[in-house]
C-alpha cells in the first residue's frame, strides 16, 4: 500500500456519524505510529442520502467508494424512513453489490470481561471465538422478482433465493482459507433438507473442502445451528453460510457477547476496495446521548488494517486496545457499563498509545 490510506467514509444514519468519527481517529493514530497517514473522503448513504439527494446511494458516493483503498460505513435506516421507497437499506445493498464484496467476515470473540454481559453463563461462553463468513451479494436479498403482486384481498409478495455454483465456491474459498489460519474447523450452515439452493450449497462446499484437506468440515442445518450456538458456542470455529441465514445467526451470536455494539465486520471481494462496517444498526434512540458503543466501528477499523492495509500487527494492536478497555470495565450501557461513548474511545486510544510506547 502507498503510505496514505485513502478511506471513503459513509457515516449514514443515527449513531453512524458518531462511531465512524471515532473509528477514524483510532485508525489515524494506529497508522501514524507506523509512519502511515490517512486521507478521508466522506459520502452520503441511507436515509441521510435520501433526504439530501432522493437516492439512498447517490452515484457520487458509489464512485468515491470505488476509487478509495477502503470504505468505512456507519449504519443506515431509522423509523423516520420506514415509509420511504426506496428504503435507506437499499443504499447499503447497492453498495455491497456495487463493490462486489461477496464475503462478509464477522468475528465474534468473547473477550475477557464480556462473559459478564453474555446471555449465557460465563463458564459456558468464556473464550468462544467464532468467525462467521456470510455470503453477502446473493440469495433472497438480491432475488428477482421482488415486491408485491396481486390485489386485495389476495395480495402476495415474492422473494426468490437463487445461488449459482460460482457464487458459492468463491465465498467457500474465503472461509476455508480463514479456517486454515485458525483452528481448522469449518461448519457450513444450510437448510438442505428443504431448499434446493442449500443442496447445491452443500455439494459445492464439499468440492471446495476436497482442496483443503487439513480443515475438518461439518454440515449443520440452520435451525440446529441456531440452537447449538447457544448450547455449545465453543464448538464453532469458522461458520460459513448464505446471506439471509448469516444475517440472522450473527445477530443471535451477538447475544453471546451481550451486545451487537461490539461486533465488527469486513466485506471482501476480489481486487477492489473492501467495506468495513459495525454489525449494529443506526440505534436512533441513542443519537447524541453519548451512549453508542464505538467498539464495533473501532473493531472494523482494525479489520481494515488487517485486510486493506496489510498490517496484521497494527490490527492486533487495536484489538488488544479494545480488549484492554473491556477488561478494565470501560463499557457503554449496552454492555452493562456506565461509560460514555467518548470515554470508551479515549480508553482505546490510551491503550493504543501505551502499547506503542512499550
Ligand atoms: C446487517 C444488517 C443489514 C442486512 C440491513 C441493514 C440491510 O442487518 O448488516 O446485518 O440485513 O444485511
Ligand atoms: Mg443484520
Amino acid at each position: 500500500m502507498s503510505p496514505t490510506l485513502r478511506l471513503c467514509v459513509l457515516p449514514g444514519d443515527g449513531i453512524g456519524p458518531e462511531v465512524t468519527e471515532i473509528a477514524c481517529s483510532v485508525l489515524e493514530r494506529a497508522l501514524a505510529g507506523a509512519g502511515l497517514s490517512l486521507s478521508i473522503e466522506t459520502g452520503l448513504i441511507g436515509g441521510a442520502a435520501l433526504d439530501a439527494a432522493g437516492d439512498p446511494l447517490p452515484a457520487a458516493a458509489l464512485a468515491a467508494a470505488r476509487q478509495a483503498d477502503a470504505v468505512l460505513l456507519g449504519a443506515v435506516g431509522g423509523p423516520r424512513w420506514d415509509q420511504a421507497r426506496p428504503r435507506p437499506e437499499a443504499g447499503l445493498l447497492a453498495l455491497r453489490a456495487g463493490l462486489g464484496v461477496f464475503a462478509n467476515l464477522r468475528p465474534v470473540q468473547v473477550w475477557s470481561g464480556l462473559e459478564r454481559s453474555s446471555v449465557l453463563r460465563p463458564e459456558r461462553v468464556a473464550g468462544a471465538d467464532i468467525l462467521f463468513v456470510r455470503e453477502l451479494t446473493g440469495g433472497a436479498y438480491f432475488g428477482r422478482p421482488q415486491g408485491e403482486t396481486g390485489t386485495a384481498p389476495d395480495r402476495r409478495a415474492v422473494d426468490t433465493t437463487a445461488y449459482g455454483e460460482t457464487e458459492i465456491r468463491r465465498v467457500a474459498e474465503v472461509a476455508f482459507q480463514a479456517a486454515e489460519a485458525r483452528r481448522r474447523h469449518l461448519t457450513s450452515v444450510d437448510k438442505a433438507n428443504v431448499l434446493a439452493t442449500s443442496r447445491l450449497w452443500r455439494t459445492v462446499v464439499d468440492e471446495v473442502a476436497a482442496q483443503h484437506p487439513t480443515v475438518t468440515v461439518a454440515h449443520l442445518l440452520v435451525d440446529s445451528c441456531a440452537l447449538r450456538l447457544l448450547q455449545a458456542p465453543r464448538e464453532f470455529d469458522v461458520v460459513l453460510t448464505e446471506n439471509l441465514f448469516g444475517d440472522i445467526l450473527t445477530d443471535e451470536a451477538a447475544a453471546l457477547v451481550g451486545s451487537l455494539g461490539v461486533l465488527p465486520s469486513a466485506s471482501l471481494g476480489t481486487g477492489g476496495p473492501a467495506l468495513y462496517e459495525p454489525v449494529h444498526g443506526s440505534a436512533p434512540d441513542l443519537v447524541g446521548r453519548q451512549q453508542a458503543n464505538p467498539l464495533g466501528a473501532i473493531g472494523s477499523a482494525a479489520l481494515c488494517l488487517r485486510h486493506s492495509v496489510g498490517r496484521p500487527d497494527l490490527a492486533a494492536a487495536v484489538e488488544a486496545a479494545i480488549a484492554a478497555t473491556i477488561a478494565a470495565g470501560q463499557c457503554t450501557p449496552d454492555l452493562g457499563g456506565s461509560a460514555t461513548t467518548g470515554a470508551v474511545a479515549a480508553a482505546v486510544l490510551t491503550a493504543l498509545d501505551r502499547s506503542a510506547a512499550a
